[in-house]
């Protein structure tokens, strides 16, 4: 019996308590959801599915795969700090203000955590391919998770932003998200609620007027750049042999044998670098990805390599969410992206059972909901049009 187990088990209870109500065992992980009995299958042939599955599970070291993986992986730092926009409490508690304020959107309805709920590991609570914005507009491309985000190289599915400060400017404008017609009307809105023109003072002292588009980025980045959500998978990193149970250990083992590795590397199993969706068997899409950045005939179908922390919690998958289930986005990885081919249900389930090993704690403390300050009497009215 693997004396984590029940750990593991408390752990996942206490997750799904907090977020009551929610997706939680759903999208749960693979051991939260087993995968469905072949059509007709008695108990007792179930069983021995289910035994033959255990039986063929390889006697791993987690000395030796810890030594593979030291030099691929890292453990997250506690804070994803930048030297441009040094990570402050006061920075922190206005930040995490502005990411719950739907004052921020033209018709009082819509916040980043709408599309980023930090309870449902920062993607889209409704579960959609992609997010509803304004006036309920669909976008074009799936939300991914805020949780971990600032570690990568860039941001956006596409790259077109190069950290989460740049990025936090662009949903505000954006017509089908939070739809504000400009900079000036938001720090409008802000300058128009006293308790936010207080923020801003005491976020940053040394600014002769605090109150600024981009200075309202850099408090949501700061928020953001504390976003981490430490995993088992970061206890092995750091030594400890027994985070990871057996049969973690050998999807580990086929994660770096298959090559997922050649794209999903660094802290966060990805973030580092921009491949080709269907660099090995192409992949039908119609989104041209980083070619729509770049104008350069190498990058169609170029995709930033996303982060796989928390990955059984944050689909639908993909940049335009077209694919709903972990074990098929799996099994096509492997087909599209890898020499590999086709994984056994075994090398499936091993390789679901490691990508679960990346569920993290959320910082309840740190995205605990505000209480926003009031709005003034210049604060505009919510526009529904
Ligand atoms: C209407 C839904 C919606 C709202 C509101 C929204 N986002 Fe997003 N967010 C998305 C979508 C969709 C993408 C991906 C778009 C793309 O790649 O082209 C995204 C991408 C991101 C990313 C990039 C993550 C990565 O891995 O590349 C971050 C960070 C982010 N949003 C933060 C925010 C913040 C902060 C706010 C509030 C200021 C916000 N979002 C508001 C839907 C939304
Ligand atoms: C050649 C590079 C490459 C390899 C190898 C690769 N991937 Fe990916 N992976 C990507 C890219 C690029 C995307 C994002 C595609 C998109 O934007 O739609 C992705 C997406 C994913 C996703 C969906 C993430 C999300 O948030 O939607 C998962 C899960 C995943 N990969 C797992 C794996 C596994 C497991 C393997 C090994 C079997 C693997 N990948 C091998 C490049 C790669």
């Amino acid at each position: 019996m693997d004396p984590r187990t029940p750990r593991r088990l408390a752990l996942s209870v206490m997750l799904c308590g907090l977020v009551a109500g929610s997706a939680c065992g759903d999208k749960g992980g693979p051991e939260a959801k087993p995968a469905p009995a072949k059509h007709g299958a008695s108990a007792k042939e179930k069983e021995q599915a289910a035994a033959k599955k255990k039986e063929a599970i390889p006697d791993v070291s987690a000395a030796q795969i810890l030594e593979r993986a030291k030099p691929l992986f890292s453990p997250l730092p506690e804070v994803m700090a930048s030297p441009d926009n040094p990570v402050t409490d006061a920075k922190v508690e206005l930040g995490r203000m502005l990411y719950y304020d739907t004052r921020l959107s033209k018709n009082h309805d819509i916040s980043c955590n709408t599309c980023h709920d930090l309870e449902k590991y920062g993607v889209d609570p409704r579960g959609t391919p992609t997010s509803a914005g304004h006036k309920g507009q669909m976008g074009d491309r799936n939300s991914p998770t805020v949780y971990n985000a600032a570690l990568q190289i860039a941001q956006f599915w596409d790259g077109r932003e190069p950290t989460v400060e740049a990025q936090a400017k662009q949903p505000i404008l954006n017509p089908v998200e939070m739809a504000m017609p400009n900079e000036a009307a938001v720090v409008a809105v802000l300058e128009s609620i006293p308790g936010y023109v207080e923020k801003f003072k005491a976020a940053f002292p040394d600014d002769a007027k605090p109150v600024t588009y981009d200075n309202m980025a850099k408090a949501i980045g700061a928020f953001e750049r504390k976003l981490v959500t430490p995993a088992p998978f970061d206890q092995f990193l750091a030594g400890n042999m027994g985070a990871l149970n057996k049969k973690q250990l050998w999807g580990l083992q086929l994660f770096m044998d298959v090559g997922c590795t050649t794209c999903h590397t660094g802290p966060g199993l990805g973030g580092t670098m921009f491949q080709k969706l269907g660099s090995v068997k192409p992949w039908p899409t119609k989104d041209e990805g980083r070619y729509k950045v770049t104008k350069q005939e190498a990058d169609k179908f170029v995709f930033k390599v996303p982060i796989l922390r928390n990955i059984t919690k944050t689909g639908p998958y993909l940049h335009d969410g077209s694919i709903a289930d972990l074990g098929e986005m799996v099994q096509k990885m492997a087909e599209h992206q890898t020499a590999k081919g086709r994984l056994s249900d075994a090398e499936l389930d091993a390789l679901l059972a490691f990508l679960d090993a990346l569920t993290g704690e959320i910082p309840k403390e740190l995205i605990a909901k505000p209480e926003l300050p009031a709005s003034g009497p210049n604060t505009p009215k919510p526009d529904p049009s």
